[in-house]
């Protein structure tokens, strides 16, 4: 039987605190011209360490949002795929929490990705396949992230890049009439940047120690010049793969929604494409990167705000630390 799969519904949850450029001129010898400039970002959010937006709290408040525009019950879900690579904790996953949170009994297949700013698409095609598949009918993808947990905020070459928040998306089965439906899916990985990108110590290889802490050795690390050369070339071939396996061209696509990790990677790779700026979806300036929350985000404000409607070509284009990378074409 050939199942078609579709985007049923969508929902954000953003951290309600607010950190501006300004306010990080304050912590680390920065401004917000140089913010700006060289990345876009005028402001990101920050989850409360209180407790109510740890990333399943977060996870719970959008979720029930897509479910809604899904017009689903928690019980309707028979699968949830959670990207983050800021869990809750390290046991349960997250997925489970969320499942809990969630009120659901039904006993469904719920577990975690970690595949950091690729998180969400990699879900979302992850989904398409278990449904064409006939594993699941209705899955919830969630990327939910609280990167400031993990960022030294003491080194200026990295705090002012990320932020926290949550997006996610019901993927269903499709008998719909106005042929919304998943075009073509790729995903890719490619270990030999795996250290352009990374947070070694904490796992099980070197567990932290009094040292890193003293030392901040601990946080993310980033090479900011090698994952931006990578991310450009990684997005546009992304997109041309999955153009290709859908027969379709960049002209046929009507809005782009890129990962948001810099504005000039989305500008260089739109110009690498040929694709008019007009045509990508960009809210850097108001989040930040929030890695696997990103492509969710800016999809669910351009479709709450009337720019992206039923039956537009939609790109989900994504690459993070792994290196991993994918991108998804759909009608939406
Ligand atoms: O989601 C996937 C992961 N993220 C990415 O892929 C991000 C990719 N990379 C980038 O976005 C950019 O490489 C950065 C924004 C991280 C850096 O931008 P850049 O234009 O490559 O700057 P740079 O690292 O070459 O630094 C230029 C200068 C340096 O000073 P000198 O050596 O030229 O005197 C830095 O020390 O800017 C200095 N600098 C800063 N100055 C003010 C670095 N960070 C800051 C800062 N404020 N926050």
């Amino acid at each position: 039987m050939n199942i078609s799969t579709k985007i049923k519904g969508t929902g954000i949850y953003l951290p309600k605190k607010i950190l501006t450029n300004v306010d990080l001129e304050e912590m680390v010898e920065t401004s917000d011209e140089w913010i700006f400039e060289r990345t876009g970002i005028r402001q990101r959010r920050i989850c409360s360490t209180e407790g109510g937006e740890f990333p399943s709290d977060m996870a719970e408040k959008a979720s029930l949002q897509a479910l809604q525009a899904a017009k689903l019950e928690p019980n309707d879900i028979d699968m949830i795929i959670f990207a983050s690579v800021t869990p809750d904790y390290k046991l349960p996953n997250s997925a489970t929490v969320l499942q809990q949170k969630l009120g659901m009994t039904n006993r469904c297949t719920a577990f975690d990705i970690a595949v950091a700013c690729s998180g969400f698409v990699y879900g979302v095609n992850m989904a398409h396949s278990f449904i064409k598949t006939g594993m699941a009918k209705n899955v919830l993808v969630v990327g939910s992230e609280m990167l400031s947990r993990e960022v030294d905020w003491s080194d200026r070459s990295i705090c002012i890049l990320f932020g926290d928040g949550c997006g996610c998306a019901v993927v269903g089965q499709s008998d719909d009439p106005q042929g919304s439906e998943i075009l073509a899916t790729h995903l890719g990985s490619d270990g030999s940047g795996k250290d352009f990108f990374d947070q070694p110590i904490g796992g099980a290889v070197t567990p932290i120690n009094e040292t890193h802490l003293k030392e901040n050795s601990h946080f993310m690390r980033m090479k900011g010049g090698e994952m931006f050369k990578v991310a450009t070339r990684t997005l546009a071939e992304s997109a041309r793969i999955v153009l290709e396996q859908a027969g379709l061209t960049l002209d046929d696509v009507d809005w782009v929604v890129p990962h948001q990790a810099n504005i000039r990677i989305i500008e260089t790779t739109a110009r690498l494409l040929k694709i008019p700026m007009e045509k990508v979806i960009v809210n850097i300036q108001n989040y930040g990167n929030t890695s696997a929350a990103t492509v969710p985000i800016a999809f669910h404000e351009a479709i709450t705000d009337g720019r992206i409607k039923r039956g537009d070509i939609v790109l989900f284009d994504a690459f993070g630390a792994g290196l991993t990378f994918g991108a998804t074409l759909l009608r939406y």
